[in-house]
């Protein structure tokens, strides 16, 4: 039994050896450690041995079984290699393709100016702060001073959620947030999307402002036009601007502020309709009605406030003479303010 087992074991070795691909590898390890394996059903025969043999028998193919093994995993390893190998060799790349190129975004001419006026107040030492779109009637109307029978409250011009609740349809709401969590002085500014149902070339459902407020001790209208005045040089060069007497119910006095046309330079054309001016802003001195609601004191406490549409400026940087254009996301539109 032991030439048996020793045959076995350098036949094995030969075989082992030959062995070219992973499959001839497997059929070996079934013929000889399989159940039906050649050294199983050896093994079987140890129970015709005498004691005096069976010992030595039985370490004898233990320590075959251990030799094939190591043969066949050493041979296993040495067959993945030169698989992987191959691999390698074959599966080049070809670096002559040419590359996916990935394409480069650029903002949208809203967000573009909108980062710019940002960054015109925050040098001013602004806080930009945030408002919620969907809001309360007694913010977006009624703390603003503006009256139950204003049309602006009206279906046509105001999108409701119900009776209390509606998209709001300014960024002034979020003065008055604001100044019932603050105690002057402070600047602030506020961008955010406003809702309003129109639609024709000069209106879209949804637009963008940004509002302004600046509370503190004896600030004057004076301020007002300085800062206003300032921020319009940063962004148009230097340019006339004047400010029109207008009405707001939250601001008194109110105005409204223009810059000459940037087109026609104040000659007149199409985008300020001859006028040579083009409105961006209303602007005023806060109402103290509007101070007393959230708690300030007039006589201590008096500022200033202004609101601009994102869509005018972007337009008068751009001369863009459809806003509809905005959104309808034609990335050949929208790719032309890089
Ligand atoms: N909320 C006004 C509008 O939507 C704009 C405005 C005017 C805002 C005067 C102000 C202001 O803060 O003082 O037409």
């Amino acid at each position: 039994m032991k030439a048996k087992i020793d045959f076995l074991k350098s036949d094995y070795k030969e075989k082992i050896k030959n062995a070219m691909i992973l499959k001839d590898l497997e059929e070996l390890k079934i013929k000889i450690l399989g159940k039906k394996g050649t050294l199983t059903e050896l093994a079987k025969e140890m129970k015709n041995l005498s004691l005096k043999d069976k010992p030595i028998i039985g370490q004898a193919l233990n320590e075959a079984k251990e030799y094939i093994k190591s043969l066949l995993d050493e041979k296993f390893l040495s067959i993945s290699a030169k698989i992987k190998e191959e691999k390698l060799k074959t599966e080049t790349i070809d670096i002559t393709l040419p590359g996916e190129s990935a394409e480069n975004g650029t903002l949208h001419p809203i967000t573009e100016t909108t980062e710019l006026v940002k960054d015109i107040f925050i040098n001013m030492g602004f806080d930009v702060v945030d408002g919620p779109e969907i809001e309360k009637v007694m913010y977006n109307f009624d703390a603003l001073n503006i009256p139950k029978s204003h049309p602006s409250r009206d279906i046509q011009d105001t999108f409701y959620i119900d009776d209390d609740v509606v998209l709001r349809t300014q960024t002034s709401p979020v003065q008055v947030r604001y100044m019932l969590n603050h105690k002057p002085p402070f600047r602030m500014i506020c961008p955010g999307k406003v809702y309003r149902p129109d639609y024709d070339i000069s209106h879209t459902p949804m637009f963008h402002q940004m509002e302004g407020l600046v509370i503190g001790e004896n600030i004057s209208f004076a301020d007002l036009k300085g800062i206003l005045i300032y921020f319009v040089t940063k962004v148009f060069g230097d340019t006339n601007v004047r400010f029109r007497p207008h009405f707001f119910p939250f601001t008194e006095p109110s105005a409204e502020m223009d810059v000459e046309c940037a087109v026609c330079h104040g000659k007149g054309c199409r985008l300020c309709k001859n006028s040579g001016w083009v409105e961006i802003m209303g602007c005023g001195m806060v109402n103290p009605i509007v101070l007393k609601g959230v708690g300030y004191d007039p006589n201590k406490y008096s500022g200033f406030a202004f609101g601009m549409g994102m869509e005018r400026i972007a337009v008068l940087r751009h001369g863009i003479d459809d806003l509809r254009a905005f959104f309808e996301n034609d990335v050949r539109f929208l790719k032309q303010f890089k």
